[in-house]
């Protein structure tokens, strides 16, 4: 009779239980591999957004950065790098400075380019502090993530998740040099996709489309220089052979920061999501002059 009484409550209990795993089970855990600077700002708000939806997400920095500060909505865990915060701004004030230098553009080319190379070596550098870092490699390891959230503009993220073997999601605005459409063999014909900086349009002339050809080869240096280094640290980490294409093509989704409304369509693989306008979150009102002049117009 005893045992009759109790078991309602037995069942009720292992429903509220159930009911609560299952709350758990739905709430994932992110790991957060962003590229500092603006980038960041538009990818803490998704950050902000997984938590409130009861996500728990670990954003990983290195302890020398720019605008990557502790948040209630995430945990940060930063790892020594082998720069100083000193020798990190004042890289980034050269960057910033040359803009403004009144030099022949051959002098400022140079100059840019000696200042890019410094700063992806430096990105590299932040990115060798993580990957071998062997302490905090196993505690990621050990965390188990189900996920790895990271901008592919700056391709540690995605060794990491190789290396981790986590899932990656790519956030990103665009990456150069093609490298999407390369790493997912997505089509990408020259005869309708402008390419970047050449201020085509979808509908190209003849000469238009020669020039859509050219362009891209400018860049390929650039892209050599700042991502090959991500393939030699994954080869080194997997022990085998690791190409760009297959880092870049290691993302099970791809969420893009923009929209055919203000980017030229093109095709795209059915793992490739538009969200923008994901950082319009913060829309203000309209000011009083602005709305009555609209009256006016
Ligand atoms: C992560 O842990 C698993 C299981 O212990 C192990 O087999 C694997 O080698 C570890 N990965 C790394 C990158 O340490």
């Amino acid at each position: 009779m005893a045992l009759g009484l109790q078991r309602p409550w037995q069942v009720l209990a292992g429903l509220l239980l159930c009911l609560c795993i299952g709350r758990w089970a739905e709430a994932g855990k992110v790991l957060v591999v962003p590229m500092d600077g603006s980038h960041w700002l538009s990818m803490r708000e998704a950050v902000r957004e997984l938590h409130a939806r009861g996500h728990q997400a670990v954003v990983l920095s290195p302890e020398v950065n720019m605008h990557i500060r502790a948040a209630d909505f995430f945990t940060l865990k930063t790892y020594t790098s082998s720069y100083t915060q000193d020798e990190f701004d004042s890289l980034l004030m050269s960057h910033v400075h040359v803009h403004f230098e009144r030099v022949h553009f051959l002098t400022l080319f140079l100059k840019a380019m000696t200042i890019l190379k410094k700063g992806t070596l430096m990105f590299e550098r932040f990115c060798e502090d993580l990957l071998y870092n062997k302490d905090l490699i196993s505690h990621l390891n050990a965390s188990s993530f189900d996920v790895v959230l990271t901008d592919p503009v700056y391709p540690c993220g995605a060794v990491l998740a190789k290396y981790l073997s986590i899932p990656a999601v790519f956030f990103l605005r665009s990456v150069p040099c093609d490298l999407d459409a390369e790493g997912t063999a997505c089509p990408n014909p020259f005869s309708y996709v402008p390419r970047l900086l050449t201020t085509n349009s979808d509908h190209m002339t003849f000469f238009q489309r020669v020039k859509n050809m050219l362009y891209p080869l400018s860049l390929i240096y650039i892209c050599r220089v700042s991502f090959t280094p991500y393939a030699r640290m994954a080869s080194e980490l997997l022990q085998r052979e690791v190409s760009l294409v297959d880092i870049f093509g290691s993302a099970s989704m791809w969420l893009f920061r923009g929209d055919f409304v203000m980017d030229y369509p093109r095709p795209i693989m059915p793992n490739m999501v538009f969200v923008g306008g994901i950082n319009c979150a913060h829309r203000k009102p309209l000011s009083q002059v602005s709305r009555s002049r609209e009256l006016e117009v």
